[in-house]
């Protein structure tokens, strides 16, 4: 009900001023009684995924706190994980605005955000100053400026930087927005990535005497060949979980509604089939070898539910969590 009237409020404004200040908000609401407002109390419903204790598998999607601004505040929805980033090693400020819409009529966005965030040395800072109790993942991206061929580096700066403060670490090579970013998806370069950044894993592993996850994070716009190749190099590299999937390029299920047309990648409800496929897919290949963390248009428990029939170990939410707010947490947590 709260929810709903604060909804209405922000979806009065421009999308991304909508966004700016509900994490302004939730900044200043952190550590002082305002917080009742999100603050929820959930039933524990643990699992072990990728070595990881969770108490339920209920998680904030990437790109919502790409800077890792409001840890504190989701921690208090009862989010069982809460995965910031895309962040890289250098600050950039990403496209020209405006670049985030939403399509209510199908309960989804499109984003050309491209990767806005204010560097990996800031996201360290906040995640250092943040007290919370949820698992923390911790997605890492390219800059924009890199040359692809060397987006490894990138990846590698990353991961050097957040690996102690991470519960586990996502390399985000799905992005429609970043251009190039989805050719490592493919082939040797796929290859060429996992296995560097898994031999940083046991350098870094055996400087920090911990062993934080790698999980990668895949598009929803593969062919059935190209998601069995990409199983193929996830075995052969040794890799902790994957996630599926990050947004789409497909138009099909909002032709012709407002702000189809738009350029950049498609979330929420219209995703959910299709992201919900190539969970099925994965898990079809991986068998229990590598855990799988559905995300895509998660918008109530019986999508959710639907995630972890195909196989997901954990889902997560992003665009759900815009139109139905903290209480869809509780509606999935406490029907599991
Ligand atoms: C505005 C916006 C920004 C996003 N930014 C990122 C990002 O920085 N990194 C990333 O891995 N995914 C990003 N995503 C993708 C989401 O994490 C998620 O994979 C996708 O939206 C599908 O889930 P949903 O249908 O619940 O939104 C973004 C999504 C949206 C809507």
């Amino acid at each position: 009900m709260l929810y709903r009237l604060a909804r209405a409020g922000f979806f009065q404004l421009d999308a991304e001023k909508a966004h700016d200040l509900a994490i302004e908000n939730f900044k200043r609401f952190t550590g002082t009684p305002l917080d009742l407002f999100y603050r929820q109390l959930l039933p524990n419903r643990p699992v072990e995924c990728m070595g990881i204790s969770f108490r339920n598998p209920v998680g904030l999607a990437a790109g919502l706190d790409k800077n890792g601004e409001c840890i504190e505040a989701f921690d208090a929805m009862g989010f069982g994980f809460v995965e910031v980033g895309t962040v890289t090693p250098r600050p950039q400020s990403g496209n020209e605005k405006p670049r985030l819409f939403r399509l209510v009529e199908a309960e989804g966005i499109i984003n050309r955000m491209g990767f806005n965030n204010r560097g990996v040395d800031n996201l360290v800072e906040n995640v250092k100053k943040a007290n919370f109790n949820c698992v923390l993942g911790i997605n890492i991206g390219k800059n924009k400026d890199t040359p692809i061929e060397k987006g490894a580096e990138d990846y590698l700066i990353c991961m050097e930087k957040v690996y102690q403060y991470a519960g586990y670490i996502t390399v985000n090579i799905s992005s429609p927005n970043t251009p190039g970013l989805r050719s490592l998806q493919y082939g040797e370069a796929l290859d060429e990535l996992l296995s560097e950044l898994k031999l940083k894993q046991s350098e870094l592993a055996e400087k920090h005497h911990k062993y934080v996850p790698l999980a990668l994070k895949i598009a929803p716009d593969l062919s059935d060949e190209e998601i069995t190749q990409i199983c193929d190099s996830l075995i052969k590299n040794n890799m902790d979980g994957v996630i599926a999937t990050n947004t789409t390029l497909d138009r099909s299920i909002v032709e012709g509604m407002k702000h189809a047309s738009e350029v950049g990648g498609l979330s929420g409800r219209p995703v959910q089939q299709r992201s919900t496929e190539v969970v099925r897919l994965l898990h079809l290949k991986l068998k229990d070898q590598i855990p799988v963390i559905g995300v895509g248009g998660v918008d109530s428990y019986v999508a959710a539910k639907e995630k972890m029939m195909a196989g997901a170990e954990l889902v997560q939410v992003y665009s759900g969590f815009i139109y139905h707010g903290p209480g869809l947490v509780r509606d999935i947590v406490k029907n599991l």
